[in-house]
């Protein structure tokens, strides 16, 4: 029997959106395990909401459904930890064009880092394009609604965190 098609999904998910989920299904079409991997210390260093641990967690919570996604962390170099979990594909969503030159940038220093790994970048559903997780970081800190943008374990969490 064939080996079961891995891909790695990794980011900072602070907090994971609608959209992120939107692209964590899609894959599904074309990989039998997808590993949500929360990074611990993102190359871009963004304000900070939810601790590693936290993000795991409410990950989780959020696919609590689908058997084939796991969710884990990591921290170091992302091709040493897809080569560590014998994975060598990694999803990345792409947005707009604005996405485009660091994802281009990031997907090709990874090539040189692990030649055999290949990024492969998905389209949120229109609906979804819109989305990102430092718009819902400030707009929940705002006390702005942010309901139709995240599932409810972390729609939870953002009013645990910014109380009215
Ligand atoms: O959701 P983000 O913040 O856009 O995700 C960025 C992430 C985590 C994919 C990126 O920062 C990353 O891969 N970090 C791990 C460190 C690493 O491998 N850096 C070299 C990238 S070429």
């Amino acid at each position: 029997m064939n080996e079961p098609r891995t891909a790695i999904y990794p980011g900072s998910f602070d907090p994971l959106t609608l959209g992120h989920e939107d692209i964590a299904r899609r894959s599904l079409k074309f990989v039998d395990r997808l590993v949500v991997a929360v990074a611990h210390h993102p190359t871009q260093q963004k304000d900070r909401l939810f601790s590693a641990e936290d993000r795991v967690a409410i990950i989780r919570e959020c696919f609590a459904a689908e058997p084939r996604i796991e969710v884990d962390e990591f921290s170091g170099l992302l091709v040493d930890y897809c080569r560590a979990r014998k994975a060598r594909i990694v999803i990345r969503g792409l947005r707009a064009v604005s996405d485009f030159e660091y994802e281009f940038q990031m997907a090709l220093m990874n090539r040189e880092l692990w030649p055999e790994l290949e990024m492969v970048f998905m389209t949120p559903g229109l609906e979804h394009t819109f989305l990102s997780a430092s718009l819902i970081r400030e707009i929940a800190s705002l006390g702005g609604d942010v309901s139709e943008f995240v599932s409810p374990p972390v729609l939870r969490r953002l009013e645990e965190t910014f109380p009215d």
